[in-house]
């Protein structure tokens, strides 16, 4: 199929592209690479067989996304353009609704008026917000805490009125867990230089001598060691369940949201411990306070991804540690 991979260039958006081209697809990445480099692509095109094809664009910019929707002939979009950081979020909210929310109901206009009707969507497990039960299953209560996750939330709810509104429309949301880990060769993963201060990039920057230790937030939480819990997903598995999500939209009509997770959660401390024994080093860590807007702990169930999608994570927090810990070390 000919496919379009909006953010393609970014962390995961690279391993999609690597997935689907490994299948066999034609992929044309299209990104504003405001968070990612050129670089990139020249990263890719040694990893996969075919060349990647890429356009430098904004998806608020809809006569180039028709253009390259006619061009190209696409058939499906996979759309994982979009801001990603919590704390720019709640500083700049405008910008996060300009980019996520009005940027993706340009794409959908566009892909409608080319008749492009296959869309896979990249959301978030944080749009469930603080659990009321675990594991979190699909029908879970949605109430995020963050202006970032109410953006994923508007896009999932215009989606489903699309649908809604037009039966020839196959859509499949997301909702991913906590993407962790890096491509086995070593040329793709999170940039140590990134602003995320995620779990796995921040201890990527303690080992990388960037920061001088780990401040753990929390360790009270009624977890089993005090620490929270979350469902560490390597971004392997992540891109795989979009290659196997696009083969459902090709396949299927209407709308599923879907959680994709190992369905295993594991604490800081659990984390800290096996990047410990896969680098041999010591990670410095102390403990602070609770982040404001934390939870105790979060792990997906993951049933529907498996009797939808056929889809089931298979790599561990090992393989997530090892294979950041090798794209560091390149
Ligand atoms: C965070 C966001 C969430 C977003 C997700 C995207 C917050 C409050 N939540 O989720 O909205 O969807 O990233 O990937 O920002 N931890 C430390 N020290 C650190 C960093 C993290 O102890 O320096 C702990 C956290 O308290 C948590 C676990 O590590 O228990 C995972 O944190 P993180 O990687 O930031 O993910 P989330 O909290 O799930």
């Amino acid at each position: 199929m000919n496919i379009m991979i909006t953010g393609g260039c970014g962390y995961i958006g690279s391993h999609v592209t690597i997935s689907l081209e490994k299948l066999g697809h034609n992929i044309t990445i299209y990104d504003n690479f405001s968070n990612s480099s050129k670089e990139q692509i020249k990263r890719l095109n040694l990893i996969c067989t075919s060349n990647i094809d890429y356009i430098c664009a904004d998806i608020t910019d809809t006569k180039s996304l028709k253009n390259i929707f006619k061009d190209k002939k696409i058939e499906a979009v996979v759309h994982m353009a979009g801001l990603k950081y919590v704390g720019d979020s709640e500083s700049d909210p405008i910008s996060y609704y300009e980019n996520n929310v009005t940027g993706t109901i340009n794409l959908l206009n566009a892909m409608n008026e080319c008749g492009i009707k296959n869309l896979v969507f990249s959301s978030s497990a944080t749009v469930y917000g603080e659990p009321e039960y675990l594991p979190i299953d699909e029908n879970h209560s949605t109430s995020p805490i963050s202006v970032y996750g109410r953006t994923k939330l508007y896009v999932e709810n215009i989606l489903k009125d699309l649908s809604l509104s037009d039966p020839d429309w196959s859509i499949v949301c997301l909702r991913y867990f906590n993407p962790a880990g890096a491509h086995p060769s070593g040329f793709i993963g999170e940039e140590i230089t990134s602003k995320s201060e995620n779990l796995f990039p921040t201890i990527g920057k303690v080992l990388s001598g960037i920061m001088p230790s780990l401040k753990v937030y929390g360790k009270d939480y009624q977890t089993h060691d005090g620490t929270g819990i979350r469902d560490y997903i390597h971004v392997l598995d992540l891109s795989e369940g979009h290659a196997m999500s696009v083969e459902y939209v090709n396949n299927n009509k209407g709308i599923e949201n879907i959680n994709l997770g190992r369905g295993h959660g594991y604490s800081v401390l659990e984390v800290i411990k096996s990047f410990e024994k896969i680098t041999e080093k010591k990670i410095p860590y102390e403990f602070g306070e609770y982040r404001s807007g934390d939870i105790s702990s979060s792990f997906a169930d993951v049933t529907k991804a498996k009797q939808i999608l056929g889809w089931t994570a298979t790599r561990d927090l090992d393989d997530m540690c090892k294979s950041m810990w090798y794209y560091y070390q390149n």
